[in-house]
């Protein structure tokens, strides 16, 4: 009988872990992030709720453009929990992105969290590949008010098509969803990944290699 429960009880729980892909259900009203806390734990620690104001939950800047010139032509403008500490526990996050024509946002990835996108200007190409079945490429262009969704942990990018700037707003399923930018986890990594690693990973010179590793994204 014991070794039944025993069983129910660890199904049970492998179940929730799979069940709990996204941030965990929060166990009070918010935890509104404490920049000074000391105590580390899985998210930012609670500032006092007494102590918490509305300004907590707010974040003003939105309607900026984020300044696109640099060399992928376009700026992300995030508003995760460390710019909104109200967010904190949550599970959620958003971002405006700006592009240039032709600007892209490079292929990369978020750990914690699906992303939906939606085109407020412009028209954008995006795309995302999958891991089953292994390797396959799902694209489509979006124009203004179209939405797009990124299924978690999958490396996706996106590109400005259009003749003007675009603007996209992008809402995260977590409050912290991480980014891992492909080339420059694989080539910018710190110390370096021993180029030889990298010339077999992709075929390349090695002097392509070391020139890729000198140019620190
Ligand atoms: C945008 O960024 C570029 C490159 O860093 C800089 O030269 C330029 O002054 C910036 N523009 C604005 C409006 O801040
Ligand atoms: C280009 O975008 C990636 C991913 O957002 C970022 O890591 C990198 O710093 C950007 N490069 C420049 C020059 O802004």
């Amino acid at each position: 009988m014991a070794n039944l429960s025993l069983l129910v009880a660890v199904l049970a729980l492998s179940l929730s872990s799979v069940a709990l892909a996204a941030d965990n259900s929060a166990l009070q009203d918010f935890c509104v992030a404490d920049p000074k806390g000391q105590v580390l734990v899985n998210g930012l620690a609670c500032k006092d709720p007494k102590l918490v104001e509305a300004n907590d939950f707010f974040f003003s800047g939105l309607h900026t453009a984020g300044n696109t010139t640099n060399p992928n032509g376009s700026k992300v403008t995030p508003v995760f929990a460390t710019q909104l500490p109200g967010l904190n526990t949550l599970g959620i996050s958003m971002a405006r992105i700006d592009y240039a024509p032709w600007g892209i946002n490079p292929p990369h990835m978020h750990p914690r969290a699906t992303e939906i996108l939606t085109v407020l200007d412009g028209a954008l190409e995006v795309g995302f590949v999958t891991s089953n079945p292994e390797n396959r490429h799902f694209r489509v262009v979006l124009q203004k008010g179209d939405a797009f969704v990124f299924p978690i942990g999958l490396v996706h990018y996106q590109r400005n098509v259009g003749y003007g700037n675009a603007v996209a707003i992008a809402a995260l399923s977590s409050q912290n969803p991480g980014l891992i930018t492909v080339a420059n986890a694989v080539f910018g990594a710190t110390p370096d990944i021993d180029s030889d690693v990298l010339v077999k990973a992709f075929h390349l010179d090695k002097a392509i290699v070391n020139y890729l590793q000198s140019n620190k994204f």
